[in-house]
């Protein structure tokens, strides 16, 4: 087996992570527009899970379908993989944007990233605070406590252009109103997204092909987490703070360790160490294309990536042996 040149995980399992999000993609597509959320969602977990049974790690889903009371499958603290190679962590979103998928709206993904055991952030499934920004930008130019005007105002300069040239993208629900308005009172457009906001994080990491230059508002902390994993092999910046406001949410986060609970992670807080972290589209988006259906072959586009090399591919995929989907 190619082992990687640094210690952590194998460079193999890059390649193979493909395979678990394509076909995790495959399955939703298949009912992209249907309507019916839980069942696009059931057969990406059926999906992602049965490949990831076949990789060769001793994987634990630290983020994933639920805590184990709720979700029947890939739950949190669910092993996986084969049981030999690797101790690792992993955090995965067999269709992040369930409800776009079941509309056929743009950017629903089937998303996973694994670290070595111990570096993701093992966050409850509540709410996150989140701002990020893409790559090429000095540290600590943008701050989750600032006022959004300022953040704009900052980006706007380190980037050299007039606020109104940037984008902000953010979740459009009822909450994110007044972040809204101060947005718009800098003169700087939005994107407003229904759902899926771990594209909207990786869509800042490339504003000239997406048109997105930052991500700002509340979304979940599981996706913070997926986001944070992408950026940390992309490059760019990223804070979140959980959402703990109830004490029965404060307890939730204090058994998995979060004794502090207002506080701010970095991007490297929330995904440490080698990280690797792959994406297929399931509908058309801003970066991905969405699953294809042709008559003798299913094409599958996904990027992958991996922080210690920072290496990013995009793999464009025709399945021809259709008996496997
Ligand atoms: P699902 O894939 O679970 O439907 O999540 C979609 C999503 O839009 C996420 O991208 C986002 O982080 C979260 O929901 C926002 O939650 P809410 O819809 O409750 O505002």
């Amino acid at each position: 087996m190619v082992k990687s040149t640094t210690a952590g995980l194998d460079r193999i399992l890059t390649l193979e992570l493909v395979r678990v999000t394509e076909r995790a993609a495959v399955a939703a597509a298949r009912l992209r527009g249907h309507g019916d959320e839980k069942a696009a969602d059931q057969v990406a977990v059926d999906a992602m899970r049965s490949e990831l049974n076949c990789l060769p790690f001793k994987g634990t889903v630290v983020i994933g379908e639920g805590e184990r009371d709720e979700a029947p499958m890939l739950y949190i603290g669910e092993e996986v993989g084969t049981g030999e190679g690797p101790d690792v962590d992993i955090a995965l979103d067999p269709l992040e944007g369930t409800t776009i998928c079941a509309k056929n709206l743009p950017n629903s993904l089937a998303v996973i990233a694994i670290a070595e055991k111990g570096s993701l952030l093992y966050a409850p499934d509540v709410y996150m605070e989140k701002i990020a920004i893409g790559p090429g930008y000095p540290a600590g130019i943008v701050d989750i406590d600032a006022p959004a005007a300022d953040n704009i105002a900052a980006l706007a300069k380190a980037k050299g252009v007039p606020v109104g040239e940037l984008t902000a993208c953010i979740l459009d629900r009822p909450r994110h109103a007044r972040m809204i308005e101060e947005v718009r009172a800098t003169g700087a457009a939005i994107r407003l997204i229904g759902d899926g906001d771990v594209a909207g994080v990786i869509h800042t990491t490339d504003p000239d092909e997406t048109g997105i230059d930052i991500y700002m508002g509340i979304g979940g902390a599981p996706e913070g987490v997926l986001a944070a994993a992408a950026l940390r092999c992309i490059g760019g910046q990223m804070q979140g703070r959980l959402q703990l406001n109830t004490a029965e949410k404060v307890d939730r986060a204090k058994t998995m360790g979060i004794e502090d609970p207002d506080k701010v992670y970095t991007m490297n807080e929330m995904a440490r160490g080698d990280v690797l972290f792959a994406a297929t589209g399931v509908t058309d988006g801003n970066m991905l294309s969405g699953v294809k259906f042709a008559r003798n072959y299913i094409q599958t586009h996904t990027i992958v990536m991996r922080s210690s090399s920072k290496t990013v591919r995009e793999i464009k995929a025709r399945h021809q042996d259709l008996d496997k989907f």
